[in-house]
């Protein structure tokens, strides 16, 4: 069973997203040099985003953020100023505040018109700096991860393609129920991080992720079931509301 904590209110939730983001950034680069983080999308991360630009790492700062390589578990098919782009609310609350080289900023270059083009590149880009090749697949450290009411996570929605990719890295993936391309990470690139953290609030959320951890395994109708790393930890950071159908 995965780790899930649940906290009383938003501040004691994203206090302690970003303490395991502090901790999982000093530890890889304490270990290997680096810290390589998908972030994730949405309007949840915004408080975990404004937190870790309000000083994160005191004096030291510059120094970790010239070590952290910034990605994103999935993006819109938008450019990067469009009010639903993932990059734009990372960039807005985080990254224009802190002290971090733009060529450690990996973003989905998602103003491109081919969907499919835009996430090769993106695979091309994450073998790149990963300096990782066919068939092996790239590591995060840790991956921020969210979740809709409809149980999907990242851009894996429920009755996707991208739920059963297995050889790609990133992908466009259909959604017709939102009549758009979204651009994501695949569940085998999510599954081989060292770390998952979800973090999940509000009471919409609360039946989806209550049959997400505790119902049958059905990942075509709830893709943030196909996040199971093979060898990472997967830990649920969740409200007092997002938990009211847990036993
Ligand atoms: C996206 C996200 C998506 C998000 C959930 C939760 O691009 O929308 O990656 O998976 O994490 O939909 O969204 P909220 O945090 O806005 O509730």
């Amino acid at each position: 069973m995965p780790d899930v904590q649940v906290f009383d209110d938003a501040d004691q939730l994203f206090a302690a997203a970003r303490d395991r983001f502090v901790a999982a950034c000093e530890r890889a680069i304490a270990e290997r040099g680096r810290f390589r983080v998908a972030l994730s999308g949405g309007s949840t991360p915004r408080g975990l985003y404004e937190r870790l630009a309000a000083g994160a790492f005191g004096a030291r700062s510059a120094g970790v953020w010239s070590k952290v390589d910034i990605f994103w578990g999935d993006e819109r098919h938008v450019p990067p100023d469009h009010a639903e782009s993932n990059y734009r609310l990372a960039h807005e609350t985080f990254l224009s505040k802190i002290e971090i080289p733009p060529e450690n900023v990996y973003r989905w270059e998602a103003e491109g018109p081919d969907a499919a083009a835009v996430a090769a590149a993106y695979e091309d880009t994450l073998r790149r700096v990963f300096v990782v090749a066919k068939p092996d697949v790239p590591r995060f450290d840790l991956v921020l991860l969210g979740l809709g009411p409809d149980g999907h996570t990242a851009s894996l929605f429920p009755g996707t393609a991208a739920i059963d990719e297995v050889h790609r890295l990133a992908v466009s993936n259909r959604v017709d129920k939102l009549d758009t391309d979204r651009l994501t990470l695949t569940p085998p690139m999510l599954n081989f991080a060292r770390q998952i953290l979800f973090l999940v609030r509000d009471a919409d959320k609360a039946e989806a992720l209550a049959q997400v951890l505790g119902g049958p395994y059905r990942p075509h109708e709830l893709p943030a079931q196909c996040v199971r790393p093979e060898s990472g930890d997967v830990t649920w950071l969740i409200d007092r509301a997002a938990a009211g159908h847990l036993g």
